[in-house]
């Protein structure tokens, strides 16, 4: 970044960029729609702390202890994906957190104001700070076929969606193993969108917002972003053989086990 000399967060933009361009080539990025955070506390906290503020402070719906002081990149709010992949300095921010957690500062390298969904970015960074868990990246996108999926009533039953996601294909179980979780529809932007979203982090690798999009959290944001795309796979699986005109089988129970077994899932 200009602002700020330092090559790991210059790599932390970077991976932004690249996951950007996955969300707009799968056609899950129409507009602005989709936004990533990546906290990045670790990485630069004492050099944001120097840096004079570009805009704010923004007081936050709720003070979020675990984050205070800390920084994050997040996308910024109307921004489209595929101008995040080709000019992402133009189109993210770095943010702030005050010291009391109750408001944050953007301090580089543009005014870019964060994306609409920064209270649920935020209180989730804030969660999985306070129980110690090592995910740093937040990746909310609108995979078309998740997406129209959620809008039948008999996949929104618990583990219903995700039971039917994992008979798609091996691969799906393997590498989702906790699976998708389903947040009633909640309005976009919501600090009860955010708090229906954390019930739901520990249970499950993904939540779906019903008839709005997904969510993933990551080690690293390719992490996060691999999560939505196996479950996204099986859904295109599944549509696939509908509109080949048959309701597809599935893998059994027995190969469902048999699976499980194996991999010690
Ligand atoms: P933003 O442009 O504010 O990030 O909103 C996009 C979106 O997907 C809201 O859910
Ligand atoms: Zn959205």
């Amino acid at each position: 970044m200009k602002r700020i000399d330092n090559k790991e967060l210059d790599l932390r933009v970077e991976v932004i960029a690249e996951v950007a361009g996955y969300l707009w080539e799968r056609g899950w990025a129409e507009r602005n729609g989709g936004n990533i955070s990546i906290n990045v506390t670790e990485l630069c906290a004492a050099e944001a702390a120097a840096l004079p503020a570009l805009d704010g402070p923004y007081v936050l719906p709720k003070a979020l202890p675990h984050i205070a002081g800390g920084c994050f990149l997040v996308t910024g709010t109307g921004r489209r994906m595929r101008y995040v992949a080709s000019r992402p300095l133009e189109n993210i921010a770095l943010i702030r957190v005050a010291a009391d957690g109750a408001s944050y500062e953007i301090v580089a390298d543009e005014a870019v104001r964060p994306t609409s969904e920064l209270p649920a970015h935020l209180s989730i960074h804030d969660y999985l700070a306070g129980v110690g868990r090592p995910e740093r990246a937040v990746v909310h996108t609108h995979p078309i076929e998740l997406i129209a999926m959620t809008h039948n009533p008999a996949f929104l039953d618990k583990d219903v969606l995700t039971r039917l996601l994992w008979s798609m294909i091996p691969e799906t179980r393997a590498f989702c193993p906790k699976g998708l979780g389903i947040v009633p529809y909640t309005l976009p932007g919501s600090q009860l969108l955010a708090d229906r979203t954390i019930d739901l982090l520990d249970e499950y690798d993904v939540v779906m917002w019903t008839k709005h999009g997904a969510l993933a959290v990551g080690t690293d944001l390719i992490e996060a972003f691999d999560q939505i795309d196996v479950l996204s796979k099986s859904a295109r699986i599944y549509e696939s053989a509908r509109s080949m005109g048959f309701v597809p089988t599935g893998m059994s129970d027995a190969e469902m086990q048999e699976l499980k077994e194996a991999f010690g899932l």
